[in-house]
């Protein structure tokens, strides 16, 4: 549980640099490598809309572009411009990006830093369609 906190905390580092000036709902992520490396992200939003990349993705992505494909856990947390939510649940296709990467039991760490609970990729993404399915 120690590790997951030192998550926790990392993703509400990253939640600082959240470049979000149209949703003013500012999210920060922390993705744990089986090698032991933290990568974090923050959500980074554009007068398009569209071309806006939440913070779960962020990381996964910089992570990836870093060579790093193997994950053990992610921590998520957010809310409005000044307030933390008990609980920021990551979007469909957030999930999708890490069904790509990781298993079943990838842990998906959600709550904020005084209270946060572990959940696992199947139960967020159940019957996920995978590259299995191709
Ligand atoms: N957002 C994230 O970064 N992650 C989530 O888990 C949910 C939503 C971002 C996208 C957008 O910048 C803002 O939160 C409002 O949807």
């Amino acid at each position: 549980m120690t590790d997951y906190k030192i998550l926790m905390s990392e993703a509400q580092k990253a939640r600082q640099k959240s470049y979000s000036p149209y949703s003013h709902f500012r999210v920060g992520a922390a993705l744990l490598t089986k090698s032991g490396k933290i990568y974090t992200g923050c959500n980074i939003e554009n007068a398009a809309y569209t071309p806006t990349v939440c913070a779960e993705r962020t990381a996964i992505f910089k992570a990836v572009s870093d060579g790093e494909r193997d994950f053990e856990a992610l921590a998520v947390i957010g809310g409005a411009e000044g307030e933390t939510a008990d609980f920021c649940a990551p979007c469909g296709v957030c999930r999708q990006v890490i069904a790509e990467f990781c298993n079943k039991d990838f842990k998906i760490i959600l709550g904020n830093e005084d209270k946060f609970k572990a959940y696992t990729l199947d139960g967020l993404l159940p019957f996920a369609f995978t590259d299995k399915d191709l």
